[in-house]
């Protein structure tokens, strides 16, 4: 039996429940029968690649109801140039940017979404820095929900919100930073006018936690020793050490990653409370960085990723929005992969904490890179020299031969 299950007092809801938070508060997970569970890495040879490709760990069973764009099955780089500036033996880029909208989050969407169809849901809605909004117009145009977003007023990415607007989101721009946002849009879905697909929705994470299946079949079931994460609002570093401690638990696997998250600077409450040994964090109230998609202050799954981070031995940096717009440029000058500033901030850790020793020089390494660089090509833009404009062949010939 599958069920949704807080990860404070343990009290169990039905898969078909719309509850977003245990009635104690504490965050939900979907929790399977994992030792009943037959699968061996066979089970999963002759299936398409991508989310459902892993359904025995997924929550919808009715393929009808499946709302799908073809996500996951994203690239696994292996970073020579870059092991060789950094001077680490092997390191892997998996590039979430190569999804249907660009992001990550088409992973947790098809099957957020694909749940509220098997609930007869006619509206949903997020809060968003822009990915979220992004995908969630897309799929909930494919399954013909209506669907509305709110976003941070001046604040979101230009590709973002293209996306939101032209996929026919009804997009409302609050005055006001993600937290107020998600505050807002959370007050909608418990009063019922909307479903709420943010990542406080459990379902949302059982999709996302496909990247770590994908890591491990793509790596050959040879586990890597640590996974960087760009960490916001804190639910993709939960949901991919949810879904390698799945492959571990069913004997597909026989080591885990150490789980470490990078926040910007100025939006680090995660990494502070890592810092002092805390399971909880104190809300940043000004959260501030070049890498939008993380500017958030009081992420809903810190609970989530503080437990992720502890349990796997991992850490918790933070980085200046310099560091990283730096990784993005060496990732796009050194390897062709082109990330907006949020996903960058996985490399730029990777240096800070290579630099600091905690990362061993020796270990096998995937960075995440959570979105395409097009999302934000304003970010892009401002951090190159500008075009030079030439009349004629003369004009041409002269910039070439100096
Ligand atoms: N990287 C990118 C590109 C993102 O868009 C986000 C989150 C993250 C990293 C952080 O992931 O929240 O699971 O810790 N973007 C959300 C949004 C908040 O609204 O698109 P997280």
């Amino acid at each position: 039996m599958i069920k949704q299950k807080c990860i404070e007092c343990g009290k169990e809801y039905n898969v078909d429940e719309i509850v977003y938070n245990c009635e104690c508060g504490g965050l939900l997970e979907i929790v399977y029968d994992l030792e009943n569970l037959e699968v061996s890495r066979e089970t999963f040879k002759n299936r398409e690649f991508g989310v459902w490709r892993y359904k025995e760990f997924l929550p919808v069973k009715d393929e009808n109801k499946i709302i799908s764009l073809k996500e996951g099955n994203t690239p696994l780089y292996r970073c020579k140039n870059l092991e060789e500036i950094f001077g680490v033996k092997e390191l892997y880029v998996k590039h979430e940017g190569a999804n249907p909208t660009g992001s990550f989050k088409d992973r947790g969407m098809t099957v957020g979404v694909s749940l509220a169809n098997t609930l007869n849901i006619k509206s949903v809605g997020c809060a968003s820095t822009g990915n979220t909004s992004a995908s969630l117009a897309a799929y909930s145009a494919k399954a013909g929900m209506n669907c509305i977003v709110l976003l941070p007023e001046g604040k979101v990415a230009l590709g973002k919100l293209a996306q939101a607007m032209f996929y026919g989101a009804k997009v409302l721009e609050v005055m006001g930073n993600f937290d107020y946002a998600l505050e807002m849009v959370r007050e909608l879905a418990n009063k019922k006018y909307v479903y709420l697909l943010n990542s406080v929705n459990p379902f949302r994470l059982e999709g996302q936690k496909t990247i770590g299946f994908e890591i491990a079949e793509q790596l050959n079931w040879d586990v890597p020793d640590r996974v960087i994460v760009p960490v916001g609002n804190a639910g993709n570093i939960s949901a991919i050490w949810k879904g390698f401690k799945e492959f571990y638990k069913t004997g597909l696997i026989d080591s885990l990653p150490k789980m470490t998250g990078i926040q910007a600077e100025g939006a680090n409450p995660i990494v502070r409370a890592f810092k002092k040994g805390k399971e909880d964090i104190e809300p940043y109230p000004n959260p501030e960085t070049v890498a939008t998609a993380i500017r958030i202050g009081n992420p809903v799954n810190a609970k989530k990723a503080l437990r992720a981070i502890y349990e796997s031995k991992g850490y918790a940096e933070d980085v200046s929005d310099e560091e990283i717009l730096n990784a993005q440029k060496l990732l796009a000058r050194k390897e062709g992969i082109f990330v907006e500033p949020a996903s960058a901030s996985s490399i730029a850790g990777l240096k800070k904490l290579l630099e600091e020793g905690i990362i061993d020089k020796d270990e096998k390494i995937v960075c995440i890179t959570t979105g395409h660089g097009l999302k934000d090509p304003d970010a892009a833009i401002r951090a190159c020299e500008k075009p030079i404009k030439v009349k004629n062949i003369d004009d041409i010939l002269k910039i070439i031969s100096n």
